[in-house]
């Protein structure tokens, strides 16, 4: 279950005699490093105490829709969107046919009808409650909808009956949510990532930069990392620690990440042959570079040797255009397979973000809007547009981990599609 560590998960408890069971699952996704919120119906407190799960998942138990002091805090719109994957567990017959009816009456359903992250449903309840024609057909209604059912299992229920509807054994359930986590989809490919702001000096003291934490690249990386790629991250200054398997380059100028990243993409010592990808014209070593950081499109001519001193009331400093990194990538003779920019505007997104996708040679280009402040620099979450010149498309807003996971999985799938049909051309 290593897929979990580190992933934002709610877990909704529905009322049913399985709810006890809700404790070994929080126990065992807290083992695996995830982070775990509750969300328990009012019929789940009747069979086991919001303590005890308080104490388990080390969080407060978010019980009620309208809460003065929860919505102060995280309210339900943001359990909604700090989640990865929600898991109910047990589901009842009724919230399952709540759900697949849209409904919204308790802070359960709203969240699951809120969340951005996918929905996982572990089903418990009498055999003959679960062959309903009206069970079927809900649960076929949220499995159309993109809902992951886990289970039920069968065998004698608390009831007495025997036959299907027994809740899945948690290890089970745990082990089908990590596996979504788990894309495995480049493993023996080589993934390259910018992340970060730059720093351009003014002097020994100051310097110009931006507001980027690389939080998105970061999260990036460790995604491409579990999909199984080696991965090399090239960091600008930034507060966060190295995601597990990923090696990183630490720089501080746009110059200096530009050398870096042309060492990591004109490496000589990975031979094509070892990329995996049945390559036979291209000189590329590394299968995708992303272009995730913000780096200063400028720099200061001339860095002053001492610190500058206040003199009359304006300052001017001449700057120098920097290098564009993804451009001059783009146009290497080791040229990755994928190429994959970032654009961060705060007006005319899709239009400026389809002019760097041209102007660049950029194969893919996520768009962020980096005007709002509940996404794009620095915060948690992100809303992306994935553009190509096929046109674009919207990935709502979701914390950046989660869309890492997903981005990561349509560049695999890309370069696995393009690596096949043109033994290992660039992908446009
Ligand atoms: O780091 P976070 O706080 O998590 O925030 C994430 C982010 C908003 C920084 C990230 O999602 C993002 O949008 N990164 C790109 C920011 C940016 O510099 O965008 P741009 O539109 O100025 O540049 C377009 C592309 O060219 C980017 O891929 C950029 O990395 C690249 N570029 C830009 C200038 C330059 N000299 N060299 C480059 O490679």
């Amino acid at each position: 279950m290593a897929h979990l560590s580190n992933r934002n998960i709610i877990i909704g408890v529905c009322g049913g005699i399985a709810a006890y069971k809700a404790a070994e699952i929080v126990r065992l996704f807290k083992k695996a490093g995830a982070s775990v919120r509750v969300v328990m119906s009012r019929g789940a407190q009747e069979f086991i105490t919001p303590l005890t799960l308080q104490a388990l998942s080390g969080e407060p138990v978010h019980t009620e829709l309208l809460d003065e002091a929860a919505e102060a805090g995280m309210g339900h719109i943001e359990l909604a969107r700090w989640a990865d994957a929600m898991l109910v567990a047990p589901a009842t017959a009724d919230v399952i046919a709540r759900l697949a009816q849209g409904r919204a009456d308790d802070l359960l359903t709203t969240v699951a009808l809120a969340t951005p992250a996918p929905v996982f449903i572990a089903p418990a309840m009498n055999q003959q409650m679960w062959l309903n024609a009206a069970t079927a057909a809900n649960v076929a209604t949220l499995a159309t909808r993109g809902a992951v059912i886990i289970g039920p299992d069968a065998g004698e229920q608390a009831c007495g009956d025997v036959g299907p509807g027994r809740l899945l054994d948690p290890e089970a359930i745990a082990s089908a949510v990590s596996q979504t986590f788990d894309t495995c989809d480049l493993a023996g490919r080589k993934v390259v990532i910018t992340a970060g702001p730059t720093r351009e000096a003014l002097d020994p003291v100051r310097y110009l930069s931006n507001h980027s934490s690389g939080k998105m690249g970061f999260a990036l990386a460790r995604a491409a990392a579990e999909a199984g790629a080696e991965t090399i991250l090239i960091a600008g200054p930034v507060n966060l620690p190295t995601p597990p398997s990923v090696r990183r380059i630490d720089v501080v100028s746009a110059e200096e990440m530009l050398a870096a990243t042309l060492d990591a993409i004109e490496a000589t010592e990975h031979d094509v042959s070892e990329v995996g990808n049945g390559d036979t014209g291209s000189s590329a070593v590394v299968d995708i570079f992303i272009a995730a950081a913000a780096v200063s499109d400028y720099r200061p001519t001339a860095v002053a040797d001492q610190k500058i001193k206040k003199a009359g009331a304006q300052l001017s400093i001449e700057l120098t255009r920097n290098p564009d990194i993804v451009a001059t990538v783009s146009n290497s003779s080791h040229r990755p397979h994928l190429v994959v920019g970032f654009a961060a505007e705060t007006q005319a997104l899709d239009h400026y973000a389809a002019d760097k996708l041209t102007r660049k040679g950029l194969d893919v280009i996520i768009a962020n809007d980096v005007s709002r402040s509940d996404i794009g620099f620095n915060s948690d979450s992100n809303a992306v547009s994935v553009i190509d010149s096929e046109g674009g498309v919207e990935l709502p807003t979701a914390t950046k981990q989660a869309l890492a996971v997903t981005l990561i999985a349509q560049f695999a799938k890309r370069l696995n599609t393009a690596t096949t049909n043109s033994a290992g051309g660039p992908v446009h």
